[in-house]
Formats: C-alpha cells, structure tokens, sequence
C-alpha cells in the first residue's frame, strides 16, 4: 500500500502518472472517493503515462470513454448505473476483461464484475482541501 498527500490537482495528475508508468495491459483500476474528490483528475496523470494526448473529460453521461495510447484506456464511471442489470445493457463488460486499462470510477456500483485482482486508488478530501491518496494493489 503507498499513500500520498496532494495539494492540488497539478500534484494529483503528477501522482497519476507515477501509477500510470507502472500498469500493465489488462490492469483494472477502482477509483474510490466522493464527488469531486479527483477521480477524473488522477485519470489526466494515468492518460499523461501512456501517451494518450487528448484531454480527458468525465465520462458521467457517456459512461465510458475510449483512447488510444500506449495501451488502450478504457475510462469509465458507473454513478449513474444503479444496478448489474443497467451494466449488462450497455455491453462493456468485456473491456474490463480485454488487454487495455480499466479505469472504473464509483466502481461500487459493478461489484460483481471487479476481478479479486485488481487495483484500488482511494482519494479522501482532507479538511484543509488536500487530498490523501491511497494506492492498493500496485507497487509504486
Ligand atoms: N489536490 C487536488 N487533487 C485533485 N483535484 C483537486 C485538488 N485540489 C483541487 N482539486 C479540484 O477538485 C476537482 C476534482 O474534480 P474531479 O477530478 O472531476 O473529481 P471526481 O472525478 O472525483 O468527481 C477539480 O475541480 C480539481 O481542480
Ligand atoms: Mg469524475
């Protein structure tokens, strides 16, 4: 487990590109953390490491997003999917098990279908509006 302390969201994307340097194909990254916390601001760090040049936006309404670098990236936010049923509708499932990068946010909601193996990013708002990041599953 590997923790950090960012000050701001330059400092998050920093982090995300240390993390994205040492992931491999077919990795699944659970991005935990309330609203606002940073998850789509860590993916810019993870993009940033695999070479991907397009600006990374919150996949809330299109629910996944693709881009093509090193690896595919697979970027995914599940808050808006309110059971396995709704999941199973949209036909992704096999992303998460092909040989891009899965970054799921608010992972919580597909449970089931997170492979025991897999890596666990936790971001926490501090009071003085830092974030405290957690890193699970990965060396870093
Ligand atoms: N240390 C920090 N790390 C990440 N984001 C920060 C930080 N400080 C402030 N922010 C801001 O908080 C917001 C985080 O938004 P976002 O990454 O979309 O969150 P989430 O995807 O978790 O809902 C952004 O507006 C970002 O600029
Ligand atoms: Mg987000």
């Amino acid at each position: 487990m590997s923790f950090y302390l960012s000050h701001s969201a330059e400092e998050t994307i920093s982090i995300g590109e240390t993390i994205g340097n040492s992931i491999k194909p077919g990795d699944i990254i659970a991005l935990k953390g309330n609203l606002a916390a940073g998850k789509t601001t860590i993916t810019k760090g993870i993009a940033r490491a695999l070479g991907i040049k397009e600006d990374i936006t919150s996949p809330t309404y299109t629910l996944v997003s693709e881009y093509y670098g090193s690896i595919p990236l697979y970027h995914m936010d599940m808050y808006r999917i309110e059971s396995v049923e709704e999941f199973e509708l949209l036909g992704i499932e096999h992303l998460i098990f092909g040989n891009g990068l899965s970054v799921i946010e608010w992972s919580e909601r597909i449970e089931e279908y997170l492979p025991d193996e897999h890596i666990e990013i936790d971001i926490q708002r501090q009071e003085d509006g830092s974030r405290q990041i957690t890193v699970k599953g990965l060396v870093v």
